[in-house]
């Protein structure tokens, strides 16, 4: 297209403003699909260190504190179980009773090598784990067996009548 001046390359007001309008299209489209990409990248990296740095843990209800005794009982709770971005309740179940000095001490069953649950043999004093021979002393330290830790002592407390795990 010829201007005024007659030169055949120079760009008419119409061909400036569409280049500015098909730039700024292009710049808005491309900033657009970066947004969308970057805020999930960004909660993927910040995620854990926010859920570490915020995240309370929070007391669940296990049991009226009269229904506890010196031999380890299951109580069933819900939990939420975490699996990257996705939550669930699920049941758990956790062995409550009250040592020598009258504090509770409250178990997580699942066994510490490969998941199963461990059951209270209240003849034998013991855990056991029915999978691969697991054997846990009544405070839950490993004694036989493969498993390769303790089960998971909850912190608990007894409040206004109640017993509660942190979980
Ligand atoms: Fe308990 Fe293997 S899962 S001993």
């Amino acid at each position: 297209m010829a201007d005024s001046a007659g030169t055949p390359n120079a760009l008419s007001q119409e061909d400036v403003s569409r280049r500015k309008f098909l730039n700024l299209a292009i710049n808005g489209v491309g900033a657009g699909l970066t947004a969308v990409l970057a805020v999930p990248l960004a909660g993927y990296f910040l995620d854990p260190a926010l859920r570490s740095a915020g995240s309370a843990r929070s007391w669940v209800k296990l049991a009226s504190a009269s229904d506890l005794t010196n031999s380890p009982q299951p109580f069933k709770f819900q939990t939420v179980r975490k699996d990257g971005f996705m939550q669930q309740k699920a049941d758990a179940t956790a062995y409550a009773f009250l040592d020598e000095d009258g504090q509770v001490t409250a178990l997580n069953n699942i066994c510490t090598h490969l998941g199963c649950p461990a059951g209270w043999d209240g003849a034998k004093n013991k855990f056991f784990c029915p999978c691969h021979g697991g054997v846990y002393s009544k405070s839950g330290k490993k004694e036989q067996g493969p498993p390769p830790a303790d089960l998971h002592r909850y912190e608990a407390k007894i409040e206004d009548g109640s017993v509660y795990i942190s979980v």
